[in-house]
Protein backbone atom coordinates (compact mmCIF):
# COMPACT_ATOMS: atom_id res chain seq x y z
CA UNK A 1 0.00 0.00 0.00
CA UNK A 2 0.97 3.65 -0.52
CA UNK A 3 2.46 5.65 1.91
CA UNK A 4 1.71 8.70 3.56
CA UNK A 5 3.35 10.63 6.15
CA UNK A 6 0.63 10.96 9.03
CA UNK A 7 -0.22 14.33 9.57
CA UNK A 8 -1.42 15.71 13.11
CA UNK A 9 -2.20 19.45 13.08
CA UNK A 10 -3.52 21.84 16.01
CA UNK A 11 -6.07 24.46 15.44
CA UNK A 12 -5.75 26.61 18.05
CA UNK A 13 -8.96 28.69 17.40
CA UNK A 14 -9.01 32.04 18.97
CA UNK A 15 -7.19 30.65 22.18
CA UNK A 16 -4.14 31.79 23.53
CA UNK A 17 -2.36 35.48 23.81
CA UNK A 18 1.20 36.04 22.52
CA UNK A 19 2.85 34.95 26.04
CA UNK A 20 0.47 31.77 26.02
CA UNK A 21 1.02 30.92 22.45
CA UNK A 22 4.91 31.06 23.05
CA UNK A 23 4.73 29.00 26.35
CA UNK A 24 2.47 26.41 24.82
CA UNK A 25 5.29 26.19 21.84
CA UNK A 26 8.26 25.97 23.62
CA UNK A 27 6.71 23.08 26.09
CA UNK A 28 5.41 20.55 23.01
CA UNK A 29 8.87 21.74 21.28
CA UNK A 30 10.63 19.61 24.34
CA UNK A 31 7.58 16.87 24.16
CA UNK A 32 7.93 16.10 20.80
CA UNK A 33 11.70 16.43 20.07
CA UNK A 34 11.71 12.08 19.58
CA UNK A 35 9.14 12.01 16.90
CA UNK A 36 10.66 11.86 13.55
CA UNK A 37 8.27 9.96 11.57
CA UNK A 38 4.71 12.12 11.83
CA UNK A 39 4.67 15.68 9.94
CA UNK A 40 3.39 18.48 13.10
CA UNK A 41 1.41 21.37 12.20
CA UNK A 42 -0.03 23.77 14.93
CA UNK A 43 -1.95 26.79 14.09
CA UNK A 44 -2.03 29.74 16.55
CA UNK A 45 -3.87 33.01 16.26
CA UNK A 46 -2.29 35.46 13.17
CA UNK A 47 -0.96 37.72 16.34
CA UNK A 48 0.99 34.56 17.29
CA UNK A 49 2.49 33.64 14.36
CA UNK A 50 5.57 35.28 13.96
CA UNK A 51 6.98 34.96 17.66
CA UNK A 52 6.35 31.46 17.43
CA UNK A 53 7.37 30.34 14.19
CA UNK A 54 10.84 31.84 15.88
CA UNK A 55 10.41 28.77 18.22
CA UNK A 56 9.43 26.09 16.14
CA UNK A 57 12.47 26.47 13.96
CA UNK A 58 14.68 24.16 12.98
CA UNK A 59 12.23 21.35 15.07
CA UNK A 60 9.87 19.20 12.95
CA UNK A 61 6.46 21.45 13.75
CA UNK A 62 5.07 23.27 11.08
CA UNK A 63 3.01 26.81 11.15
CA UNK A 64 -0.64 27.12 10.14
CA UNK A 65 -2.17 30.00 9.91
CA UNK A 66 -6.58 29.60 10.51
CA UNK A 67 -7.42 31.49 7.24
CA UNK A 68 -6.42 33.51 4.33
CA UNK A 69 -7.48 36.39 1.91
CA UNK A 70 -7.07 35.59 -1.81
CA UNK A 71 -6.05 38.74 -2.56
CA UNK A 72 -1.92 39.64 -2.20
CA UNK A 73 -2.64 43.23 -1.17
CA UNK A 74 -4.64 46.08 -1.33
CA UNK A 75 -7.59 48.12 0.46
CA UNK A 76 -9.26 44.88 2.04
CA UNK A 77 -8.97 46.34 6.16
CA UNK A 78 -8.61 43.15 8.12
CA UNK A 79 -7.27 40.77 6.10
CA UNK A 80 -4.40 38.89 5.45
CA UNK A 81 -2.22 37.49 2.16
CA UNK A 82 -0.44 34.16 1.14
CA UNK A 83 2.95 36.76 1.13
CA UNK A 84 2.35 38.21 4.89
CA UNK A 85 1.46 34.46 6.31
CA UNK A 86 4.51 33.23 3.95
CA UNK A 87 6.69 35.85 5.71
CA UNK A 88 5.32 35.20 9.25
CA UNK A 89 6.53 31.82 8.37
CA UNK A 90 3.86 29.12 7.53
CA UNK A 91 3.45 26.49 5.45
CA UNK A 92 0.39 25.68 6.01
CA UNK A 93 -3.16 27.06 6.07
CA UNK A 94 -6.44 26.05 6.98
CA UNK A 95 -9.31 27.09 4.86
CA UNK A 96 -13.17 26.60 5.04
CA UNK A 97 -13.31 26.06 8.60
CA UNK A 98 -17.15 24.69 9.42
CA UNK A 99 -16.72 27.96 12.09
CA UNK A 100 -15.95 29.88 9.21
CA UNK A 101 -18.51 28.94 7.11
CA UNK A 102 -21.36 28.80 9.79
CA UNK A 103 -19.96 32.33 11.46
CA UNK A 104 -19.04 33.98 8.79
CA UNK A 105 -20.99 33.34 6.04
CA UNK A 106 -18.12 32.04 3.55
CA UNK A 107 -19.12 30.14 0.90
CA UNK A 108 -18.04 27.60 -1.46
CA UNK A 109 -16.70 30.44 -3.85
CA UNK A 110 -14.90 32.11 -1.17
CA UNK A 111 -13.32 28.70 -0.07
CA UNK A 112 -12.27 28.23 -4.07
CA UNK A 113 -10.90 31.30 -4.03
CA UNK A 114 -8.50 30.95 -0.99
CA UNK A 115 -7.62 27.57 -1.89
CA UNK A 116 -6.16 28.46 -5.20
CA UNK A 117 -4.56 31.94 -4.14
CA UNK A 118 -2.94 29.57 -1.31
CA UNK A 119 -1.76 27.01 -3.38
CA UNK A 120 0.02 29.30 -6.03
CA UNK A 121 1.54 30.79 -3.68
CA UNK A 122 3.36 27.66 -2.01
CA UNK A 123 1.03 27.08 1.07
CA UNK A 124 -0.29 23.96 1.57
CA UNK A 125 -4.30 24.35 2.32
CA UNK A 126 -5.71 22.38 4.44
CA UNK A 127 -9.72 22.07 3.26
CA UNK A 128 -11.74 21.99 5.71
CA UNK A 129 -15.43 19.71 4.96
CA UNK A 130 -18.38 18.40 6.72
CA UNK A 131 -21.55 17.50 6.86
CA UNK A 132 -24.10 19.15 9.86
CA UNK A 133 -25.89 16.99 12.15
CA UNK A 134 -29.58 17.50 10.10
CA UNK A 135 -27.34 16.73 6.76
CA UNK A 136 -26.06 13.64 8.15
CA UNK A 137 -29.73 12.54 9.42
CA UNK A 138 -31.32 13.64 6.31
CA UNK A 139 -28.78 11.62 4.05
CA UNK A 140 -26.82 13.96 2.51
CA UNK A 141 -23.80 13.54 3.81
CA UNK A 142 -22.39 12.62 0.56
CA UNK A 143 -24.09 14.82 -1.69
CA UNK A 144 -22.91 17.79 0.90
CA UNK A 145 -18.97 16.40 0.72
CA UNK A 146 -19.41 16.17 -2.72
CA UNK A 147 -20.45 19.78 -3.52
CA UNK A 148 -18.01 21.41 -0.75
CA UNK A 149 -14.95 19.05 -2.61
CA UNK A 150 -16.31 19.75 -6.46
CA UNK A 151 -16.75 23.68 -5.81
CA UNK A 152 -14.04 24.62 -3.61
CA UNK A 153 -11.21 22.71 -5.70
CA UNK A 154 -12.69 23.91 -8.85
CA UNK A 155 -10.03 25.18 -11.63
CA UNK A 156 -7.45 23.98 -8.87
CA UNK A 157 -4.05 23.01 -10.52
CA UNK A 158 -2.49 20.15 -8.03
CA UNK A 159 0.87 18.44 -8.62
CA UNK A 160 3.88 16.97 -6.56
CA UNK A 161 4.92 20.32 -5.95
CA UNK A 162 1.56 21.76 -5.11
CA UNK A 163 -0.15 18.95 -2.93
CA UNK A 164 -3.55 19.66 -0.67
CA UNK A 165 -4.64 18.29 2.37
CA UNK A 166 -8.33 17.53 3.17
CA UNK A 167 -9.82 17.59 6.82
CA UNK A 168 -12.93 15.38 6.97
CA UNK A 169 -15.03 17.42 10.13
CA UNK A 170 -18.52 16.36 10.66
CA UNK A 171 -19.70 19.60 11.75
CA UNK A 172 -21.44 17.59 15.03
CA UNK A 173 -17.78 16.15 16.07
CA UNK A 174 -16.61 19.02 16.54
CA UNK A 175 -16.07 20.42 19.98
CA UNK A 176 -18.73 18.01 21.15
CA UNK A 177 -16.72 15.12 22.64
CA UNK A 178 -19.42 13.74 19.73
CA UNK A 179 -16.49 11.57 17.44
CA UNK A 180 -17.50 9.65 14.24
CA UNK A 181 -17.60 5.93 14.73
CA UNK A 182 -14.27 4.51 12.72
CA UNK A 183 -16.58 2.71 10.18
CA UNK A 184 -18.48 6.03 9.46
CA UNK A 185 -14.78 8.35 9.31
CA UNK A 186 -13.48 5.43 6.86
CA UNK A 187 -16.66 5.38 4.85
CA UNK A 188 -16.21 9.27 4.21
CA UNK A 189 -11.92 8.90 4.15
CA UNK A 190 -12.57 6.48 1.43
CA UNK A 191 -15.36 8.41 -0.62
CA UNK A 192 -13.46 11.65 -0.55
CA UNK A 193 -9.98 9.70 -1.92
CA UNK A 194 -12.32 8.51 -4.60
CA UNK A 195 -13.32 12.19 -5.63
CA UNK A 196 -9.96 13.45 -5.69
CA UNK A 197 -8.96 10.87 -7.76
CA UNK A 198 -11.75 11.68 -10.59
CA UNK A 199 -10.84 15.14 -10.33
CA UNK A 200 -6.84 14.60 -10.00
CA UNK A 201 -5.82 11.27 -10.76
CA UNK A 202 -4.70 8.31 -9.33
CA UNK A 203 -0.93 9.85 -8.42
CA UNK A 204 -2.20 12.93 -6.41
CA UNK A 205 -5.14 11.37 -4.82
CA UNK A 206 -3.04 8.15 -3.43
CA UNK A 207 -0.71 11.64 -2.20
CA UNK A 208 -2.95 13.73 -1.20
CA UNK A 209 -3.61 13.57 3.39
CA UNK A 210 -7.04 12.84 4.38
CA UNK A 211 -7.26 14.16 8.17
CA UNK A 212 -10.44 13.40 10.30
CA UNK A 213 -11.28 16.12 12.90
CA UNK A 214 -14.03 16.29 15.56
CA UNK A 215 -13.24 15.59 18.83
CA UNK A 216 -10.15 14.02 18.23
CA UNK A 217 -8.67 13.27 21.99
CA UNK A 218 -5.47 10.78 23.39
CA UNK A 219 -8.06 8.15 24.01
CA UNK A 220 -9.40 7.83 20.50
CA UNK A 221 -6.61 8.90 17.81
CA UNK A 222 -4.99 5.36 17.30
CA UNK A 223 -8.04 3.99 16.10
CA UNK A 224 -8.59 6.23 13.84
CA UNK A 225 -5.12 6.57 12.73
CA UNK A 226 -5.58 2.85 12.38
CA UNK A 227 -7.89 2.93 9.55
CA UNK A 228 -6.51 2.80 5.93
CA UNK A 229 -7.75 6.03 4.73
CA UNK A 230 -7.27 8.06 7.38
CA UNK A 231 -3.70 10.03 7.22
CA UNK A 232 -4.30 11.87 10.71
CA UNK A 233 -5.82 14.65 12.40
CA UNK A 234 -7.00 18.58 13.10
CA UNK A 235 -7.46 18.92 16.42
CA UNK A 236 -8.88 21.67 18.29
CA UNK A 237 -9.33 21.58 21.69
CA UNK A 238 -7.34 18.78 23.04
CA UNK A 239 -4.34 20.96 20.77
CA UNK A 240 -4.65 23.44 23.43
CA UNK A 241 -2.68 21.41 25.77
CA UNK A 242 0.80 20.63 24.92
CA UNK A 243 0.93 17.40 26.78
CA UNK A 244 -2.95 16.42 25.56
CA UNK A 245 -1.31 17.30 21.66
CA UNK A 246 1.49 15.41 22.69
CA UNK A 247 0.28 12.39 23.25
CA UNK A 248 -1.96 12.45 20.27
CA UNK A 249 0.86 12.99 18.00
CA UNK A 250 2.67 9.80 19.63
CA UNK A 251 -0.69 7.57 18.47
P1 LIG B 1 -12.28 19.79 18.27
O1 LIG B 1 -12.15 20.79 17.01
O2 LIG B 1 -11.08 18.88 18.25
O3 LIG B 1 -12.29 20.70 19.47
O4 LIG B 1 -13.57 19.04 18.10
C1 LIG B 1 -11.70 20.33 15.77
C2 LIG B 1 -11.66 21.46 14.78
O5 LIG B 1 -12.55 22.32 14.82
O6 LIG B 1 -10.74 21.55 13.95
Amino acid sequence: MEYRIPLIAGNWKMFKTCNEAVNAATHLVKLVSDIDTVDIVIAPPFTSLTVVSEIIRETRIDLGAQDIFWEKEGAFTGEISAPMLISSGCQYVIIGHSERRQYFEETDEAVNKKIRAASDSGLIPILCVGETEIQRDEKKTFSVLDKQIEKGLEDLILDEHRPLVIAYEPVWAIGTGKTATPDQVQEVHAFLRDLIEKKFGNMISKATRILYGGSVKPDNVSELMALPDIDGALVGGASLQPDSFSKIIHF
